[in-house]
């Protein structure tokens, strides 16, 4: 009898778990499965640092100096495109809204990288909005609402 009783404990407690783990709410996805850089690296040394570069040279109507600034810009936007390799890389990506924005990243850094190669100073800054985009979809699900 103490032992049909201890089964029946055993039986809820495990499907409580189970049950906790299929209902938990999706969480940051913090990393890939076996690479060791954090996704929280990836955003501060690579996609942030990039994105304030590019707003650099584009932002308040301006345009990039010169051969190397154009140079410089079109590396910054190069290294976003990449980024959104890397993201949907390792297993990292958990769901569609992830993988949509990354879609989202690519395609806006593609026209980017097309703009900057005209030094069409004005495509980029259009090519900058669909990227701010990015950023905001993904991280209202997956940084914002991190447990
Ligand atoms: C596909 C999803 C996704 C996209 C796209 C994305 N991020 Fe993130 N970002 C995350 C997640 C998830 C976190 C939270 C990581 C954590 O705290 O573990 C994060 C965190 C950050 C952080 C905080 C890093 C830290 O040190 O805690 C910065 C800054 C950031 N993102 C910048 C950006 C910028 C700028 C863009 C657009 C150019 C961008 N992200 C696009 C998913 C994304």
């Amino acid at each position: 009898m103490k032992k049909s009783f201890a089964f029946v404990a055993g039986i809820i407690a495990v499907s409580g778990l189970a049950f906790t783990m299929l209902s938990s709410p999706v969480t940051a996805q913090k990393k890939g499965q076996s690479r060791p850089m954090t996704t929280a690296q990836l955003m501060s040394g690579l996609v942030k640092p990039q994105l304030v570069a590019v707003q650099g040279h584009v932002a308040d109507e301006k345009a990039p100096e010169g051969e190397d600034g154009w140079k410089a810009l079109t590396t910054s936007i190069a290294l976003l495109n990449e980024s959104s390799y890397t993201m949907m890389d390792d297993d990292r990506c958990p769901d569609k809204i992830w993988a949509d924005a990354c879609q989202v990243l690519r395609k806006a850094t593609e026209s980017g990288l097309k703009s900057a190669a005209k030094q069409d100073a004005a495509g980029v800054r259009e090519a900058l909005a669909g990227i701010g985009a990015s950023c905001k979809a993904c991280h209202a699900e997956h940084k914002y609402k991190k447990q």
